[in-house]
């Protein structure tokens, strides 16, 4: 992702929040802290709360809603918070802060530790896609060829059951990967919808051509698979279907 230009450094109060938008329409916050600025995802990560009516000491936001905390410097949680936020890299270029947002491929947990080179080659298959809110990437019984990581935005993800969907109870946030099905086998139709609750990119990898990929580091597919065995545990906790 390239940089991007969000605000002019004096827009952005002395220990104090600026909420700004990127071009995409997504939401930034800007930080000031001392002689530093941090950037993130202007929404809470727990639910759709704007982060810039928290309360924010000049190092410790907190969402005014269910008090999660975090240290605006790294991003981690502190306390009752369960989720780390959307941090972005900062730069300054002539008075404007700007943003770049990290590659989701090398923060995604499903392809952690894999060996670079087997990251190089997915990273090489790899399309960037910017979606609008409200779109839906693909609903029950779609055929299921690409897998996604998601970049920025957030995206809902919703369980097929008796023909309807239902809420898993879960957003899918940046770096994790979602629409794995084509991973697996004989796993040829979506079985859940997934959805954009805001303006979105994301990468887009084609299944099969990952699978021929972690085929020829077979160390790396294992790391993969015991991966996605978890999650898929997850979300079926998540969704009450386990
Ligand atoms: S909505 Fe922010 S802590 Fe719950």
């Amino acid at each position: 992702m390239t940089e991007k230009r969000i605000c002019r450094i004096e827009d952005v109060p002395s220990n104090g929040l600026k909420e700004c938008e990127v071009d995409n329409g997504a939401p930034v916050l800007v930080i000031n802290s001392g002689e530093e600025y941090f950037a993130c995802n202007a929404i809470c990560p727990h639910q759709e709360v704007p982060l810039c009516e928290g309360m924010f000491d000049g190092k410790v936001l907190t969402c005014h809603m269910h008090l999660w905390q975090w240290d605006v410097r790294t991003g981690a949680p502190i306390g009752l918070a369960e989720a780390p936020l959307e941090m972005f890299e900062v730069s300054v270029d002539d008075g404007w802060l700007c943003i770049r947002a990290s590659n989701a491929l090398r923060v995604a947990s499903l392809f952690e530790g894999i060996a670079q080179e087997t990251l190089e080659k997915i990273n090489a298959i790899a399309e960037e896609r910017q979606c609008s809110e409200g779109e839906v990437l693909y609903t029950v019984g779609d055929p299921a060829e690409e897998l996604f990581i998601l970049e920025s935005g957030r995206v809902e993800f919703l369980v097929g059951r008796d023909g309807k969907v239902t809420s898993g109870g879960f957003m899918v946030r940046k770096g994790e990967v979602f629409g794995w099905a084509p991973l697996m086998e004989n796993q040829k139709q979506r079985v859940a919808q997934a959805t954009c609750k805001e303006a979105v990119t994301l990468l887009s990898l084609n299944g099969a051509k990952v699978r021929e990929i972690l085929e020829e580091d077979p160390r790396s597919g294992m790391k993969v698979m015991m991966r996605l065995s978890s999650l898929l545990t997850k979300y079926m906790i998540a969704a009450g279907t386990s």
